[in-house]
C-alpha cells in the first residue's frame, strides 16, 4: 500500500478549502452547496425515475429528499446485475465480500488504520487510547457522506461514520475470549475500549494523491479527521437538559456529559449535519454491588451485570450505584457538525430517549421537517419528531431545529390506519399523577409514555428510509423471537415492564410468532405531509427462507396467529418462508434508498449459514425495486460479520458500504478462529495497515465501483 502521506498541501483541495477553526470560510462554501445541490438534484431525479410524478406534482427536493407525491412509485426498471450466489462459507476464500461481475469492492478503512500521519495500528498487539484516538475506531455501522462543494463533491468528501461498540478481547488483546470475564482490568484498557466507540469524520478523495490508479482513500493529513469517542465532551439540550434526573457529581449544570455511546444507525439533517443515534447503552454500566433496579432502570434494561464490558470496575463514571444518572445521559441522538472540527456534539433531548436506532428525515412540500426513528429492542415503538419551524434556507437559521417540535410515537391499526400519539406533557395521562413531571420526563422515559399512551409493539425497530419520489418511509423490523410467545403479555401501561420482557400476540403490523426473518412495513402520511397525525401502512415484505424446514416451537402460540389455521400442513412454511419477489434474505436491518429509488436492505443475522440460515448463507447487502418487489443479492459478506451503513456520492457511482464485526463469536481458537477479513489477502491489499501477517479481524468500510464507470446497482 503506498503511503498516502502529502507533504504539499496546495495539491490537497481539502486543505484548500478548510479552516480548522471552523469559521466561515468553509461554513460559506457549504452554504452555497447545499443551495446549489438542492437545485442539481431537482434536476437530477426529474431525469430519472421520478420525472412524471415531480413535474406533476411539483415537488421540492431538498439534499436528496422529497415531499410526498400521492402517485406510486413507478417502477425502477433499473436493477440491472445478476445476482452473486449464496455465501455458504465453503472455503477460506469465502471470507470475503464479494459482489456481482462487473464491480469492485476493496477496503477504505479499517477499525486501527490511522486518520493521521502517525502510525496505524498494529494490531498484533492491545490498542491503547492514544494510538486509538488517530485510527478509525471499531464496530463500524451507520454512514453518510458530506461531499465536498461542487462537482469535486463525486471524488472528495467528508465520510462520516459511527463505531458503534467493541470486542473488549480484541481491543485489549486477551484470547480466548472467555478469559475476559475474569481478566484483571485497569481503567487504561477501558479507556482504549471507550476510545474504540463514537464516530468518525474521515475525508476521502478518489485519486487524491493521484498515484493509486483512481482508487478511492483515506486524505490522512485532512483537517477535517475527527474521532468522537466515549469520552468526548458533548452538550446536552432541549427538554431534558439541566433536569435533575441528568445531573451528577461532576455535572451538577445537567447540560454536559463525556462521549456517545453504542453509536447504532444515523441520520442527516437538510442543514449540513450527521446525526448519530445511541442504541444499547443501558450495556455499559454495571454495578459492583447488588442494585436494587428501579422501574425506569428496569424499563431501559440497567441491570448490576451489564453486557460483560466491566467498565464500572475500573471507571466509576458507569457503576449505577456511584452515578445513578449517568444512564440517563444516554440513549439520544447526537448532532454532530462534520465540518465544524472544534464543535461539540450536541444531543437532542427533544427526540426522546430510547435505544435509537436511525433517524430519518423527510422534508415536505410545505418545507417541514420530520424524523423517523425506530426504538431497537423486542416489543419497542416507532416514533417520529416534527420539528417545530419550517426548514429555513439559511442554515445558521436551523441550527438548532431539534430542540423545538412534537415527538410522536406510532399506533398501527388492523385496518391499515396507523395515528401518530403525542408525547407532550400535559396530554393523553401525560401527567405529575402518572410520574411525568414536566416535558423533561416525558422524554426521559419515553417508553413509559408511549406505554401508557398505547403505541404498538414492534418486532425490534431498526432503520427507516424514505422513498426519494414519494416520501414514504420503509422501516425494517428485524425479528422478534417473543412474538406470539406464552403466557402472552403486552409492556404494562404503567411503564413497570422490563426491557423486551412481554410476549405480544401476532398483530396486523407484526404478524408472525417468532419472527425469525423479519419484515419491511412503509407508511404514507397523510395528504403527504410529515406533521399529520395518521397516516396508511402496509408491509413491504415477509423476510424468509423458501426451502425452511423450521418448525415453530412447542411454546408459541399458533392459535394466536391468525392468518393460517393451526391444523393448516404448511403452517410452518408459511410463517418462515416469506414471500419475497426474488432472493432470500433475512433479519432486515440497514436500509436505504439511492436517489432513483433502489431499495437497498443490509441483513443481520448469525452470519455463518448454519442453523436458520442454512440456505440463506451469511449477511448480505440486498437491491429491491419497491414498486415490483423485485429483489437481488447484491453483496455477501466475510464470516460473522453484519453489513451495516451504506451510502454513495451525489453522482451514485461510488458506494460505502460497512462491514462489521467480522468473525464474531471466536473464542478457544483465537482472533481468527472465524475470520481474518480484511488481511486475510484473499481480497487482495486493501487497508492502510500494510501488515505483513494477519492478527485480529478488523470492520471496516468498503467502497464500491462499476468496472467500467456508471451507477450503482444498475
Ligand atoms: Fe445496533 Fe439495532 O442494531
Ligand atoms: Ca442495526
Ligand atoms: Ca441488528
Amino acid at each position: 500500500m503506498s503511503s498516502i502521506l502529502h507533504k504539499d498541501s496546495k495539491l490537497n483541495p481539502c486543505l484548500e478549502t478548510s479552516n480548522e477553526s471552523g469559521n466561515n470560510s468553509i461554513i460559506d462554501l457549504i452554504d452555497q452547496r447545499m443551495l446549489s445541490r438542492r437545485g442539481f438534484l431537482k434536476g437530477s431525479v426529474g431525469a430519472t425515475a421520478g420525472a412524471t410524478a415531480m413535474a406533476v406534482l411539483g415537488s421540492s427536493v431538498v439534499d436528496g429528499l422529497t415531499n410526498y407525491a400521492e402517485a406510486a412509485p413507478p417502477p425502477l426498471g433499473a436493477i440491472g446485475f445478476t445476482s452473486v450466489p449464496v455465501n455458504k462459507f465453503v472455503s477460506a476464500a469465502d471470507d470475503a465480500v464479494t459482489v456481482p461481475n462487473g464491480y469492485s469492492a476493496r477496503v477504505l478503512v479499517a477499525w486501527g488504520d490511522s486518520l493521521t500521519s502517525a502510525p496505524n495500528w498494529n494490531p498484533a498487539g492491545a490498542m491503547d487510547e492514544a494510538t486509538q484516538l488517530h485510527c478509525y475506531g471499531a464496530h463500524t455501522d451507520g454512514m453518510h457522506y458530506f461531499p465536498f462543494p461542487g462537482p469535486l463533491g463525486n471524488s472528495r468528501g467528508l465520510l462520516v461514520t459511527n463505531s458503534e461498540y467493541c470486542d473488549p478481547p480484541l481491543v485489549n488483546n486477551i484470547s480466548p475470549a472467555s478469559v475476559y470475564t475474569t481478566a484483571s482490568l485497569t481503567l487504561d484498557m477501558v479507556r482504549a475500549q471507550q476510545a474504540a466507540h463514537g464516530v468518525n469524520i474521515v475525508a476521502v478523495g478518489k485519486d487524491w494523491s493521484g498515484k493509486d490508479r483512481g482508487e478511492w482513500e483515506v486524505i490522512r493529513n485532512s483537517p477535517f479527521n475527527r474521532r468522537i469517542t466515549g469520552n468526548t465532551p458533548c452538550q446536552i439540550s432541549g427538554p431534558a437538559a439541566g433536569h435533575p434526573s441528568m445531573q451528577t457529581a461532576a455535572d451538577p449544570s445537567g447540560t454536559a456529559v463525556l462521549g456517545t455511546l453504542n453509536n447504532c444507525a444515523h441520520g442527516y439533517t437538510p442543514w449540513g449535519t450527521y446525526l448519530t443515534c445511541e442504541e444499547n447503552f443501558n450495556g455499559y454500566f454495571g454495578s459492583s454491588s447488588a442494585l436494587a433496579a428501579t422501574n425506569d432502570e428496569k424499563r431501559y434494561g440497567v441491570t448490576a451485570s451489564g453486557f460483560g464490558y466491566r467498565w464500572h470496575e475500573a471507571d466509576e463514571r458507569f457503576d449505577v450505584n456511584q452515578n445513578r444518572n449517568e444512564p440517563n445521559r444516554f440513549g439520544w441522538v447526537v448532532e454532530i457538525d462534520p465540518f465544524r472540527k472544534n464543535s461539540k456534539p450536541v444531543k437532542r433531548t427533544a427526540l426522546g430517549r430510547f435505544k435509537h436506532e436511525s433517524a430519518q428525515v423527510v422534508v415536505d412540500r410545505d418545507d417541514r421537517v420530520a424524523f423517523y426513528m425506530g426504538d431497537d429492542e423486542r416489543n419497542e415503538y416507532v416514533y417520529k419528531f416534527v420539528c417545530a419551524n419550517k426548514l429555513s434556507k439559511s442554515p445558521a437559521r436551523n441550527r438548532n431545529m431539534l430542540d423545538e417540535g412534537t415527538l410522536y410515537v406510532a399506533r398501527f391499526n388492523g385496518d391499515g390506519s396507523g395515528q401518530w400519539l403525542p408525547l407532550v406533557w400535559g396530554q393523553n395521562g401525560l401527567t405529575a399523577e402518572n410520574g411525568f413531571a414536566n416535558q423533561a420526563e416525558v422524554v426521559i422515559k419515553c417508553r413509559q409514555a408511549a406505554d401508557r399512551l398505547g403505541a404498538t409493539m414492534m418486532d425490534r425497530p431498526e432503520w427507516a428510509a424514505a422513498h426519494p419520489v414519494t416520501g414514504e418511509i420503509y422501516l425494517t423490523l428485524t425479528n422478534n423471537s417473543r412474538r406470539g410467545n406464552t403466557p402472552a403479555s403486552s409492556n404494562k401501561v404503567d411503564g413497570t415492564t422490563s426491557a423486551g420482557g412481554a410476549n405480544p400476540a401476532v398483530d396486523a403490523a407484526n404478524p408472525r410468532p417468532d419472527n425469525d426473518y423479519g419484515h419491511i412495513i412503509r407508511w404514507r402520511e397523510a395528504a403527504g405531509r410529515v406533521n399529520a397525525t395518521t397516516f396508511t401502512w402496509d408491509i413491504f415484505v415477509e423476510c424468509g427462507d423458501k426451502a425452511t424446514t423450521k418448525v415453530l416451537g412447542a411454546s408459541y402460540n399458533k392459535a394466536n396467529f391468525s392468518g393460517i389455521n393451526p391444523a393448516d400442513p404448511d403452517f410452518n412454511k408459511k410463517i418462515y418462508a416469506g414471500n419475497i419477489n426474488g432472493d432470500d434474505y433475512g433479519a432486515p436491518d440497514g436500509l436505504w434508498f439511492d436517489k432513483e429509488g433502489r431499495l437497498w436492505i443490509q441483513t443481520d443475522q448469525v452470519g455463518n449459514a448454519t442453523g436458520d440460515w442454512v440456505n440463506i448463507g451469511g449477511n448480505v447487502m440486498m437491491c429491491a425495486d419497491p414498486a415490483t418487489g423485485a429483489t437481488r443479492r447484491f453483496l455477501t459478506s466475510p464470516k460473522n460479520c453484519e453489513v451495516t451503513g451504506v451510502v454513495s456520492t451525489p453522482d451514485g457511482k461510488t458506494m460505502f458500504v460497512g462491514i462489521q464485526h467480522p468473525g464474531e463469536d471466536w473464542d478457544l481458537g483465537g482472533f481468527t478462529q472465524n475470520s481474518t477479513w480484511p488481511d486475510s489477502g484473499i481480497n487482495g491489499p486493501t487497508t492502510a495497515s500494510g501488515l505483513p501477517a494477519v492478527f485480529k479481524p478488523r470492520s471496516g468500510v468498503v467502497v464500491i465501483t462499476k468496472d467500467r464507470g456508471g451507477v450503482i446497482g444498475t
